[in-house]
């Protein structure tokens, strides 16, 4: 029999987790593309930092990774996905500990309760697309709390639209040893919704080892409704961060 024992306050205790089939595969097959745009997107950014970098939804741990080796503040990376924090974690636990000191791990969902007044840089990659705008509602609240007067948030912009049809995206294939990992997702529209499909499979010599599936949903928003919802929480917009996929504000006044 196989038994799990959690002792911890209500908001840490572990949901369903939805990324227990992703986390496996999600390194091999997207880490090296992604760390590029990881760079290109905030590295700038997260050396900027004095008092701290918040990563929100920091999965693997690509951008906590960066900000630990690109600035010498401090680095709170948010991660309720029990499984995506084991992968973070192995990856701390590599780490010297003069690096390691600086990381905190917030295992549960940013919102209004969590840390404050830590950082003056906020990530969110590749994770508000995760979130109805319900819970966006009560993201946003959460970032101004963990952020200082003047801190900035930069956030990689969901689809700003639903799909007109299904879309497919092949991850590329990788070798490990004597097998090949491979991936592909699937977006079809869901009324409101974007339903994602990720497939991943393993093949050996004689052909497909194991298969797996697991679903996500996906909320479209463009731009100009993200800033409309950050600037009720004091969020303006901050110039010089043109690129297209990137939203850039700066928590303007005391909140
Ligand atoms: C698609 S993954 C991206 C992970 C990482 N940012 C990356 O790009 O490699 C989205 C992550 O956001 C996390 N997440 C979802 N809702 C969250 C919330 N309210 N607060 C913090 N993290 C959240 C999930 O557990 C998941 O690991």
């Amino acid at each position: 029999m196989h038994t799990v024992v959690t002792r911890a306050p209500a908001a840490v205790r572990p949901a369903p987790d939805a990324y227990a089939v992703t986390a496996e595969f999600y390194d091999i097959l997207q880490a090296e593309a992604d760390a590029a745009r990881v760079r290109r997107l905030y590295r700038r950014a997260v050396a900027s930092a004095r008092l701290g970098v918040l990563d929100i939804g920091a999965g693997t741990g690509r951008v906590t990774l960066m900000s630990l080796a690109e600035s010498r503040a401090d680095v709170h990376a948010v991660e309720p996905s029990r499984a995506m924090r084991g992968a973070l974690l192995t990856r701390l636990a590599a780490l010297p500990a003069r690096q390691r000191e600086r990381v905190t791990v917030h295992p549960y969902p940013l919102d209004r309760a969590g840390p404050a007044a830590v950082a003056d840089v906020a990530v969110c990659h590749n994770m508000v697309g995760c979130l109805p705008p319900a819970a966006r509602e009560s993201l946003w609240p959460g970032i101004g709390t963990a952020l200082v007067s003047g801190g900035s948030l930069f956030l990689q912009l969901p689809p700003d639209r639903m799909p007109a049809r299904t879309l497919v995206r092949l991850l590329p294939e990788q070798r490990v040893g004597a097998h090949t990992y491979g991936g592909r997702l699937t977006m079809s529209p869901a009324g409101y919704r974007i339903r994602t499909r990720a497939d991943y499979w393993v093949r050996g010599a004689q052909g497909v080892l194991r298969e797996h599936t697991e679903t996500f949903w996906m909320w479209p928003a463009s731009r100009a409704r993200l800033t409309g919802e950050l600037a009720r929480y004091g969020f303006v917009p901050l110039p010089g961060h043109d690129e297209p996929e990137l939203l850039a504000v700066t928590l303007a006044g005391p909140h």
